[in-house]
């Protein structure tokens, strides 16, 4: 299935959704309207049955050459506060609709990932990078601070030694450094770049979808909190998702475990079919 906006568009293969930054000619910088197809891309893909994993990527030499800075900006700033407002919250809301999304999310960078590309690429949960792609925070090139979220990605993400490298200096660093800095999760050359990502997919598409979702959630939620907060909400939030997993996944993991002895879960993940055979 293909679906194609004006700057955004998306196929799904085997229950892998490829969601793609489709503005090559502009190397993928983020104007409003690729914002707002964006969320209505996350929208149609985020409950449907036929999409396990999201892999967003981009068409071309680029991932997402940060933000438009004439559509995001200058334009924008013409129509006063009420467009200024309006753009970052068409932006921001895809981003947090991202990081919360209700499936694991992985950025496969193909190219450019500059400035405000940060935010999607700290919104998936796993990320993977061509050693050829290129990232870098420009913002001081052209003389702002990296807003939009993206001073707190390389707060949170990286040493502070490598944010502040990044954040003053303007400097490219290719995808095996960002690998090192732990900007994303690996680096391949980029002629493997699709099958590894694919692979990674397929990985979770292996795992029980309720527990990959609260997972993720939590390891999100988890670095803000105290230590007996985090407790007590892992424990709230393994009872709320089995409240929602109508497979009784757990129990079923247990019992091939235990019973069946089909499996090992320290090798790999129990038979989803079987579970949903029997829900
Ligand atoms: N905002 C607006 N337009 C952009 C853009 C951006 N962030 N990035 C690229 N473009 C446009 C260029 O203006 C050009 O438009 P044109 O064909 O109408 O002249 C087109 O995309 C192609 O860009 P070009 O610079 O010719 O491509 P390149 O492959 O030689 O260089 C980059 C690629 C990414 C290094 C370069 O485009 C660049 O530095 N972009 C800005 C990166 C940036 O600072 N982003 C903002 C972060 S907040």
């Amino acid at each position: 299935m293909l679906v194609e906006k004006t700057a955004v568009s998306y196929k799904i293969e085997n229950r892998i959704a490829w969601l793609y930054f489709d503005r090559p000619e502009k190397r993928n910088c983020m104007n409003p309207t690729l914002n707002r197809e964006m969320m209505e891309a996350l929208d149609e893909l985020e409950y449907s049955e036929d999409v396990g994993v999201v892999i967003l990527t981009g068409k071309g030499t680029a991932w997402s050459a940060g933000m438009d800075l004439k559509e995001y900006f200058r334009e924008t700033e013409a129509q006063g506060l009420k467009g200024v407002r309006k753009s970052q919250r068409e932006s921001y809301g895809w981003f947090r609709r991202l990081r919360w999304f209700n499936k694991p999310t992985i950025a496969m960078v193909n190219g450019w990932c500059f400035g405000g590309g940060f935010g999607p690429l700290f919104a998936c949960d796993l990320a993977i990078s061509a050693d050829e792609a290129q990232y870098g925070l420009s913002e001081i090139n052209w003389g702002i601070l990296p807003g939009g979220g993206v001073t707190k990605v390389v707060a949170d993400l990286l040493s502070m030694r490598d944010a502040m490298w990044l954040t003053l200096t303007g400097e490219l660093i290719d995808g095996k450094q960002a690998s090192a800095m732990r900007l994303v999760n690996e680096s391949v050359p980029a002629d493997q770049l699709e099958a590894r990502t694919r692979e990674v997919a397929e990985l979770l598409l292996k795992k029980n979808p309720v527990a990959l979702k609260f997972a993720k959630d939590a390891v999100r939620r988890v670095g803000l909190m105290q230590y007996d907060e985090a407790e007590d909400y892992l424990v709230r939030m393994q009872e709320a998702a089995n409240f929602h997993d109508k497979t009784e996944g757990r129990k079923e993991g247990i019992r091939q475990f235990i019973d069946e002895k089909s499996y090992k879960p320290g090798l790999g993940a129990y038979d989803l079919q079987k579970a949903a055979k029997k829900g």
